[in-house]
């Protein structure tokens, strides 16, 4: 049966060039390089200028994938930007950088899933890609959480970066085979019950400010944990695959310790799991998308392979995808 499918046919990535050692951060709060290693893996975190604001990181990060992907940005008719730090409340970061890339054409719009944006930003672009909504998609996650971080907060302000990854979608013909190349699967959850466990204590329709991020860091890491190997389990149910045939796995880069345990639940072996989270810390929705980046870039990442991502994040929300790259 032939059938549309989302092929990835671009990818690209930003940092900005401060990079915060956790040696600073031990200078200004109460903390260790030891400390913030041993219990989240984190070595560095990069920060974004005050000059650089998310909608600048995410147009670098759109523009080194349509460069990789080798078209006109005049053929993108769609872009998505999963944020959780927009430039402004309104109007969404995505139209900022439709306007900079010259795009005049197509819809843009952001999407707020926080850390699991990108993998909601990536199934709702699919949605659009495979039903002849779009033809060529840009799904972006750009984040500058050094914004809303409390830089008092020693539990917090350790955790996470600024940084942004960008794809290249286009819908092209597939067999509706696990054997064709683009998404195969995607599967996204929420439950607002869990508000409370991680949010942002301000906002433009409550307390009129911008606010700091808040986190019950042990409960965020019990609930990872299962609802990561949940959405996978599905994924797997679905395709009848196992965590053998998965050649890389590129989960949410929040903590390394929360890695390692969803791969050992999954049966991935740590060899198949790209780790950025030493270098960049929690770049929210953007963490996925620079590790594919990076491990596109380098060669480890080959076409017609396949790539498991996942992420969780404040809502809670969560959720995965499958690509055969
Ligand atoms: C945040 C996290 C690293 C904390 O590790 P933990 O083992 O749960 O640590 P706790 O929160 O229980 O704190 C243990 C102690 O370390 C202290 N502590 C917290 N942050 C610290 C820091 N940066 N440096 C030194 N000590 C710190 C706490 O105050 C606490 O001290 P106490 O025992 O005297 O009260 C861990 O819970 C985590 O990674 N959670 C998931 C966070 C996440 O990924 N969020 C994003 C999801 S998208």
């Amino acid at each position: 049966m032939s059938i549309l499918r989302s092929q990835v046919v671009g990818c690209g990535s930003y940092l900005p060039a401060r990079i915060v050692t956790n040696a600073e951060l031990a200078a200004r709060v109460d903390t260790s390089d030891e400390w913030i290693v041993q219990r989240t893996g984190i070595r560095q975190r990069h920060v974004a200028a005050d000059d650089e604001p998310t909608s600048i990181v995410g147009l670098k990060a759109a523009q080194a994938a349509i460069t990789d992907a080798g078209i006109d940005p005049t053929e993108i008719d769609l872009i998505i930007v999963a944020t959780a730090t927009p430039d402004h409340t309104f109007p969404a970061t995505a139209t900022q950088i439709q306007a900079a890339l010259g795009i005049t054409g197509g819809a843009a719009f952001d999407v707020q899933a926080v850390c699991s944006g990108f993998v909601f930003a990536l199934a709702t672009a699919d949605k659009f890609l495979t039903t002849g909504g779009a033809r060529a998609a840009l799904v972006i996650g750009a984040e500058t959480f050094s914004r809303i971080l409390d830089w008092e907060d020693r539990a917090t302000c350790v955790l996470f970066g600024d940084g942004a990854g960008a794809v290249v979608l286009k819908a092209a013909p597939g067999e509706g085979t696990l054997a064709d190349r683009g998404i195969l699967t995607t599967h996204i959850r929420s439950d607002g019950r869990y508000k409370d466990k991680l949010y942002v204590d301000g906002g433009a329709g409550s307390t009129k400010t911008v606010g700091f991020l808040r986190m019950e860091g042990k409960e965020v890491f019990r609930h990872a944990v299962t609802n990561l190997a949940e959405t996978v389990r599905h994924t797997f149910e679905q395709t009848g695959l196992s965590g053998a045939d998965i050649d890389w796995f590129v989960p949410h880069q929040a903590n390394r310790r929360i890695i390692d345990a969803t791969a050992d639940k999954l049966g991935i072996s740590h060899d198949h799991v790209v780790v950025t989270v030493d270098r960049h810390g929690n770049t929210s929705a953007a963490s996925i998308p620079l590790a594919l980046a990076e491990a596109h870039a380098d060669g480890r990442i080959k076409q017609g392979q396949l790539v498991l991502i996942e992420a969780m994040g404040g809502g809670f929300t969560w959720g995965s995808a499958l690509i055969r790259w």
